[in-house]
Order: C-alpha cells, then sequence, then structure tokens
C-alpha cells in the first residue's frame, strides 16, 4: 500500500487540475479574502484562533512581491475591520526573497508596520533550504529594527535547527515548530521519522527552557502528546505555548486539545494560487491514493459524462 501510494504521490502533478482541486478544497478557505474571514470566524466562534495565509509563493518580480505585500495589508485590514482573533502568516518568496533580500524586506516591514498599528503578529515562514540564513537573517534585523510583532518557523527534520535555536536564544523568538515540509538532502536533513520526532520534542525543550514562546504545529499524535508530556514536565504556562493545525487536516486533534483548555489555532489560507499549496497537502494525505483511484474509477465507468469529470 505504501508502495502504491508513493506512486500515486509522484503522478499527482499529472492529475487534471480540477480533480486536485475537487480533493483539496477541503484544505482552503476559499478564493476570495471574504472567504477565509467567513472560515476564521466559524473558528473564532468555536474558540478557535486563526492564522491567515495568502496561496502564492515565488514573486518573480518586485511588482508580483509588492503585490502580495498589498493583499497582506488587506488581510491585515479585514482582520481588524470583522475583529477576527488572528494574525498573518507569510512567505518569504511570496515577497520577493528570490529577487532581492532588500526588496522581501521591504515588504515583509511594510505588513509588519502596518500589523504593529493594530496590536496584530506576522508569522514569517521557513520555505526549503536555500531561504533558510535569508528568512532568519531577516528576522534577526527586523527585530533588532524594534520589530516585536513577529515571530519565525524553524523545521525539526533540518539538522542546523539545533544550532539555529541558540543562535537565536538571545531574541528569546516565537517559533512555530514544524518537522518541515521540504524534501532536501541527507547530508541537511533527517530521513528517519523518529528521528525527527525526537529532534521536534528536543528543540521544543531548548525553546521553552530559553523562555520563548512555541507553537507547535503538527498533526502527529505521538509528537502532541510527547509534546504535552514536556509542557507538563516543565510547568510551562498556557500563554507560552499553543498548538496549530492546518485546515482541513485532522480536526479532531484541535477539539481534544481545546477540550483539554490549550489553545488551539487554524492556519487558513485562501487566494487562487491553490494549486502548490493543494498538492503538498494532498502528497500528505493517507487517503490520497483511495480517492484518486476512485475517481479515476467513476470517470471510466459506464454511463460517466465528461462534463462531471
Ligand atoms: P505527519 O506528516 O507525520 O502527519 C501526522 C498525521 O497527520 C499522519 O497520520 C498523516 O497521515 C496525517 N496528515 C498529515 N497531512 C495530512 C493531510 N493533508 N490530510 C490528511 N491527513 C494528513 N512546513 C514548513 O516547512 N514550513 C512552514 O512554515 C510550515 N508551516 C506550517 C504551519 C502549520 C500550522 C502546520 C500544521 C504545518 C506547517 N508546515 C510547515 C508543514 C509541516 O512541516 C509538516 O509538513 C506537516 O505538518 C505534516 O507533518 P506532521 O507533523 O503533521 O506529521
Amino acid at each position: 500500500m505504501a508502495l502504491f501510494h508513493r506512486a500515486i504521490v509522484r503522478m499527482l502533478p499529472a492529475v487534471p487540475k480540477r480533480v486536485v482541486r475537487r480533493f483539496a478544497s477541503r484544505y482552503i478557505a476559499g478564493p476570495e479574502l471574504a472567504d477565509a474571514v467567513r472560515v476564521v470566524s466559524e473558528a473564532n466562534a468555536r474558540g478557535r484562533l486563526a492564522t491567515i495565509d495568502v496561496l502564492g509563493e515565488e514573486s518573480a518580480t518586485a511588482a508580483e512581491a509588492t503585490e502580495m505585500a498589498n493583499e497582506y495589508l488587506e488581510v491585515l485590514a479585514a482582520i481588524e475591520r470583522e475583529g477576527l482573533d488572528a494574525y498573518a502568516s507569510a512567505k518569504p518568496t511570496a515577497f520577493g526573497l528570490r529577487v532581492g533580500y532588500d526588496l522581501c524586506r521591504e515588504q515583509i516591514e511594510r505588513v509588519v508596520r502596518r500589523a504593529a498599528e493594530q496590536d496584530t503578529f506576522v508569522r514569517i515562514e521557513m520555505e526549503d533550504a536555500t531561504t533558510t540564513d535569508d528568512t532568519l537573517a531577516l528576522y534577526r534585523e527586523l527585530r533588532g529594527a524594534g520589530r516585536e510583532n513577529i515571530g519565525a518557523v524553524l523545521q525539526a527534520s533540518l539538522r542546523r535547527t539545533h544550532g539555529d535555536v541558540e543562535a537565536l536564544a538571545d531574541l528569546r523568538p516565537n517559533i512555530r515548530l514544524v518537522k518541515g515540509i521540504y524534501i532536501e538532502s541527507p547530508e541537511i536533513q533527517l530521513k528517519d521519522d523518529e528521528a525527527v520526532r525526537t529532534c521536534f520534542v528536543e528543540v521544543l525543550d531548548a525553546l521553552l527552557a530559553a523562555g520563548s514562546f512555541v507553537a507547535i504545529a503538527t498533526h502527529d499524535d505521538r509528537l502532541v502528546d510527547r509534546s504535552l508530556a514536556r509542557i507538563a514536565a516543565r510547568k510551562v504556562g498556557r500563554d507560552r505555548y499553543e498548538f496549530q493545525l492546518l485546515l482541513g487536516v485532522k480536526p479532531e486533534i484541535g477539539d481534544r486539545l481545546a477540550a483539554a483548555g490549550h489553545r488551539v489555532r487554524l492556519y487558513v489560507p485562501y487566494g487562487s494560487r491553490w494549486y502548490e499549496y493543494s498538492l503538498r497537502r494532498l502528497q500528505e494525505n493517507p487517503q490520497l491514493a483511495g480517492y484518486v483511484a476512485g475517481d479515476t474509477f467513476r470517470r471510466l465507468a459506464p454511463g460517466h459524462s465528461a462534463r462531471s469529470a
């Protein structure tokens, strides 16, 4: 089954976009900011916090990067106008990191400055390993410039992460801790699931010891339980950590944690550039093979019309 799943994952880019879209709709609020506002309002009503992500990565020009920052200003305006309990999450390459570091810094700073005016927070996400140094440098520079309303992301699967925690310790950074979605070479990335879990818990422990706020972002039940055990052992206050989950992925974890009184934040992406994000989510979904096989069967079945494909 694992082999079959891997084969399906490899052929996913060949699956028609409309099919991918249908399978992936649970992971995305919708194409418009109004969709994100609706989903976040519903989440807030159920006691969940949220973070809003505008879909799209790798801006190729300064104009695209500026447009993306403008969209984030709209997100912040909506958060304030609608009184949402939410902040923004943003990818450096969407703000133009591939075009130039200074451009990216300028665009992120526009957003962070506006967020500070309304007492909102911005999480700078972590992308593939070619961006790690610049992203952490950006974080340090913005903090050095007095921006306190920003956080970073660290990836437990990267071998460098222990060192990054040490290097950032003087800032007492607000960190979202994840396993890491990007596939890197074995020289720089742990490949064994259990080794990644061990590193995740060690990094969590080091961050808590350094006084950081940690957003524990995982759908891995074992990791959730091990994190809870570390938090209990350290007697960490509930204002020093939270759990984060992606929209549409294992919501029962959020229910369990919220029922036990832990803060739970939902990651809510929206936008018209949904395809890459959807592929990543589907590739992680253990039911993917079943979905694709079922859809293919339906399309091949007698009586199927092209319109319903
Ligand atoms: P794992 O992949 O082992 O999944 C645990 C369980 O959840 C498994 O049973 C799995 O099948 C199930 N599951 C996972 N995804 C599913 C899906 N799509 N549908 C159904 N079931 C699914 N990464 C990064 O590199 N940079 C970043 O900035 C972020 N940001 C981020 C924010 C938030 C809020 C979260 C939750 C995650 C990220 N990530 C990320 C992604 C992260 O690095 C990681 O790839 C995913 O969270 C999957 O890893 P898990 O820890 O959930 O474990």
